[in-house]
């Protein structure tokens, strides 16, 4: 290879790049959605346990991955020892692909809607307005506008694009949605809202909404043997990468709740019933909270502005994965292959964004195949690679040290964890 690793300019950087991959589409935009439809306030119950259990230790699991083998998920397998790995790696390696053929189309839709405030249509029929936007040309187009704004900050790396640009961004996203939250909470009729996001049904805590729990769980941190285990191989020697796990991953979970109070006071103040809204539910919910505030367009704009944003410095983290795969396997550099990548991406993309079948389709298949990709990490760490070391080169960082818990916990209980929801939804 000819070019050295990319690094972090500091542990900083780590923790912006994560969670800027982290807070995306996923926290303001399916969030909400799969709560809706799976139960309301039930859905929180093994979101949260998920999130306190698998997520913040897989964060560890995968930032360590990244940082001991010194490679993306492409050749970190082969070189932690795993039979096959570099044939396994392939796997996490090129997934984010399909991740990317739809998250495009949503980012899109969200730059679209920018602008959205300045069409009668937006407020007259915000349902008609979106189903508008998020088909056909219109939709295409947008999902190739995001596709190459993401490609062009990928293409001058990490010191220079990606740590930058994200750390400006979520900045932005933050006090925006706070702003929102707040103003959703005390609109007149919010009552009904908060009640149905806060007060728990038990009847409606299957084995399946646990299932879909605990997919979001790892979606929406990016847990999925990939981004993170790039990221983390930007790491040099020493960081304290538990740290950043737990901030992370509660940030990450901060973002989603925020927009969960931004969203469904407004939506059952006006009538709109979330669990069959579908992937509408943030678009025309939006509109409906912003008509009761002063400047309602600039409030529009600012929060389709961050989405926007969240969009990209998570579009960012998700096509690094790929340049990292075909640089490590052609050995070319990151200026060669990101044009040719955003090249193929548009043919993947356009077709999702004109499509809302392939669109479920595509959303379906990586929510409920993410878990079961993250398990490669524990794998490569704690079989192929050894437990021992691995929680040894996990407490060389300065700050929190975890115990000698911590080899059980990625050898054996995370792992089947991850596969026990599983079997459960198959047999509950
Ligand atoms: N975490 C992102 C979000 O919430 C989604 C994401 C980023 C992702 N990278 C990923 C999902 C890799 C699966 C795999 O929007």
């Amino acid at each position: 290879m000819t070019e050295t690793r990319d690094r972090w300019s500091s542990e900083l950087g780590l923790i912006a790049g994560a969670i800027g991959s982290a807070v995306g589409l996923g926290n303001l935009w399916l969030f909400p959605m799969l709560v809706a439809q799976n139960g309301g306030a039930a859905f929180l119950i093994p979101y949260f346990f998920f999130t306190i259990t698998l997520v913040w230790t897989g964060l560890v699991i995968e930032f360590n991955t990244g940082q001991i083998a010194q490679q993306g998920p492409a050749g970190a397998y082969k070189e932690l020892g795993m039979p096959f790995g570099k044939i396994v790696g392939l796997i996490p390696g090129l997934r984010p692909l399909v991740v990317f053929a739809f998250y495009s189309s949503i980012a899109g839709w969200t730059i679209r809607y920018i602008a959205a405030p300045v069409s009668n249509g937006f407020w007259e029929s915000p349902g008609q307005f979106f189903g508008s936007v998020n088909s056909g040309a219109n939709s295409a187009i947008f999902a190739v506008v995001a596709t190459l704004i993401i490609g062009t900050i990928v293409y001058f790396g990490v010191k220079k694009g990606i740590e930058p640009a994200t750390k400006v961004m979520l900045g932005l996203l933050f006090a925006l949605i706070i702003l929102l939250a707040a103003r959703g909470v005390l609109l007149d009729g919010s009552l009904e809202g908060l009640r149905y996001y806060l007060i728990p049904d038990f009847d409606k805590l299957t084995p399946t909404v646990v299932l879909n729990a605990m997919a979001q769980a790892f979606f929406t941190a990016s847990l999925a043997g990939a981004p993170l285990v790039v990221y983390g191989s930007y790491l040099s020697d020493k960081a304290d990468t538990v740290t950043a796990a737990i901030t992370t991953t509660f940030g990450n979970a901060t973002i989603a709740i925020l927009a969960g109070f931004a969203i469904f006071p407004a939506a059952l103040a006006v009538g709109i019933e979330p669990a069959t809204t579908g992937p509408g539910l943030m678009f025309i919910s939006i509109p409906q909270i912003a008509q009761q505030i002063p400047g309602s367009s600039i409030v529009v704009s600012g929060f389709f502005l961050a989405a926007a944003l969240a969009a990209i410095s998570t579009g960012i983290s998700i096509m690094e994965v790929p340049v990292d795969t075909l640089r490590y396997h052609t050995g070319l550099s990151r200026k060669k292959i990101t044009p040719l990548l955003v090249g193929f991406i548009v043919l993947l993309a356009v077709p999702t964004a004109m499509s809302s079948e392939l669109f479920n389709l595509l959303t379906t298949v990586v929510l409920y195949s993410g878990p079961l990709a993250a398990l490669l990490a524990p794998i490569g760490l704690f079989w192929a690679y050894d437990g021992k070391k691995t929680l040894e080169r996990i407490n060389e960082g300065p700050g929190i040290n975890l115990g000698g818990w911590f080899i059980y916990w990625g050898k054996y209980v995370y792992p089947a964890g991850i596969l026990f929801a599983y079997l459960w939804d198959i047999f509950g």
